[in-house]
């Protein structure tokens, strides 16, 4: 089945230089890129986008990192776009659970500068997508 998923590469997938190397995953994974912006996030929209962590004891530092400095936001479609992207992503923690030949695994090693965002489920995506590109509704 055809579906859309928001992906973030993070503030230090941009200063990293790992813009190429992860859309190059993603467009080798066979996933279409439909929209692509660069942009520095506002803390209000921050907010929103993890709404569901303001309760972690990590939820500030995770607030101070997104909007640290510019991020690439994405939608991609495909089939099953959303677990195929979590899987390239690979697990949260790049040591503890992501697999090698992962972008986490391969690419990092903090559990929070980790790279990458993926949805989580389609009513995610669909949440996320209305944040981050409005302008698709
Ligand atoms: P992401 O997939 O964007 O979803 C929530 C983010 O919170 C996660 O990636 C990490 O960047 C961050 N995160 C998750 N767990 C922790 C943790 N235990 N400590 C710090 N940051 C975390």
């Amino acid at each position: 089945m055809t579906e859309r998923t928001l992906v973030l590469i993070k503030p230090d997938g941009v200063a990293r230089k790992f813009v190429g190397e992860i859309l190059g995953r993603v467009e080798r994974k066979g996933l279409d890129i439909v929209a692509l912006k660069m942009l520095t996030v506002s803390e209000e929209d921050a907010t929103q986008h993890y709404a569901e962590h303001a309760e972690k004891s990590f939820f500030p530092e995770l607030l101070e990192f997104i909007t640290s400095g510019p991020l690439v936001a994405a939608v991609l479609e495909g089939p099953r776009a959303i677990a195929a992207f979590r899987q390239i992503a690979g697990g949260t923690d790049p040591v503890a659970k992501a697999v090698p030949g992962t972008i986490r695994a391969d690419l990092a090693l903090d559990g929070q500068q980790n790279l990458v965002h993926g949805s989580d489920s389609p009513e995610s995506a669909a949440r996320e997508i209305a944040i981050w590109f409005p302008e698709l509704r």
